[in-house]
């Protein structure tokens, strides 16, 4: 998404977005033909007014079509730019950092331009510096973010996930509806810059979101090991006193509340059950949303394409999302006692 503001506009972007990865700030574009028309491109750009020489660096580049044999070589050069520009206005040139640079330069490539960019977020904007227990294939805080918001949830109504694993969903869940800045606890690229404005930041940092409400938020899993861990995030993330966690299996636990909302990503892949596994697990699961959750809408993330063949309910919708590489759906269940079967077919 593209949009443009003051740096005002920058540091609330950066603390409130849930959905966002990183807030990258464009500051040039060019042709290219090769390694020297970007090498060249590079260098006209005033890195010294962005950023003193005392900070490390690191450039990324990704390319789309893009004619250059070598994207190592492509990062090489577009460093040596930044580098030379320096020595040339200094006498020094800045330290390469691969692992916490201070700024991160990214390059976009297509066919025949690209565009440079700073990074003003630094570490990705899911990174929300929250995460304390250690848990298995936890969702990324933005896509969980996002899925809360997909299925409507109103924070006025219960919302449970009864497959929590770490507790992502919960976090963001209850961060959203305690009007908590997803960005509260961490720093971010743009305080490396130049340009940065500490009274501005500070005053942006301090606005409060009215009206805070009180959410009733339920979490379970059958693994001791999973409560633990989203026991230790929640906490972390000061946000526990919002969520009633437990250990129960999702095929036997009563539902909290007469209506509500149900948001879960459960295992799928090599790594947490296989296929056959998962194939006899979905026909219990629609048996026990059935049995237990009329009343409810129920919100399924999977890669497994066959979870609505096999969990026999109709999903009211299907929305593809990607989880990095992976093709993902939220499938959607309205549960009504009695009703909604499948009637066969794929
Ligand atoms: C993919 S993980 C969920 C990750 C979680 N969304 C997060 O971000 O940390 C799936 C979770 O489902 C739990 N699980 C598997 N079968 C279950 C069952 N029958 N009842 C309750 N939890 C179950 C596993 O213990 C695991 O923690």
């Amino acid at each position: 998404m593209l949009f443009s503001g003051s740096f005002e506009t920058c540091y609330r972007a950066n603390l409130w977005s849930r959905l966002a990865s990183r807030i990258l700030w464009k500051i040039g574009d060019f042709a290219y033909a090769d390694e020297n028309d970007m090498y060249e491109a590079a260098k006209q750009l005033d890195w010294p007014s962005y950023f003193s020489v005392e900070r490390t660096i690191r450039v990324n580049v990704t390319a789309q079509k893009s004619p250059l044999k070598s994207l190592e070589f492509a990062t090489l050069r577009i460093k040596d730019a930044v580098c030379d520009r320096f020595r040339e206005a200094t006498g020094r040139r800045p330290d390469v950092e691969r692992v916490s640079p201070d700024v991160r330069v990214h390059a976009f490539l297509e066919h025949d331009r690209g565009v440079l960019y700073l990074d003003t977020s630094g570490e990705p904007l899911f990174k929300r510096g929250w995460r304390a227990g250690e848990a298995e294939a936890p969702l990324r805080e933005n896509l969980a973010a996002g899925i809360v918001m997909l299925s409507g949830w109103r924070p006025e109504e219960p919302l449970l996930d009864p497959m929590c694993g770490g507790g992502t969903l919960l976090v963001e869940a209850a961060a959203m509806a305690r009007g908590r800045a997803p960005g509260a606890k961490r720093s971010f690229g743009f305080e490396k810059l130049r340009a940065f404005d500490r009274d501005l930041w500070e005053r942006v940092r301090r606005e409060k979101k009215e009206g805070a409400g009180t959410p009733a938020l339920y979490g379970s899993d059958n693994d001791p090991r999973a409560i633990e861990a989203a026991r230790r995030n929640l906490a972390a993330a000061g946000v526990e006193r919002w969520v009633r966690l437990e250990r129960s299996d999702i095929l036997e636990r009563a539902a909290p509340a007469a209506e509500g909302v149900m948001v879960a990503n459960p295992p799928y892949g090599e790594r947490m059950g296989s296929a056959e596994e998962l194939a006899r697990f979905y026909p219990r699961l629609g048996d026990a949303l059935k049995k237990r959750f009329a009343g409810w809408r129920c919100y399924f993330f999977t890669a497994d394409l066959r979870l609505p063949r096999l969990i026999r309910l109709e999903p009211s919708a299907r929305t593809p999302l990607w989880n990095g590489a992976l093709e993902c759906r939220l499938y959607a269940f309205n549960i009504v006692s009695g009703s909604h079967r499948r009637r066969g077919g794929p």
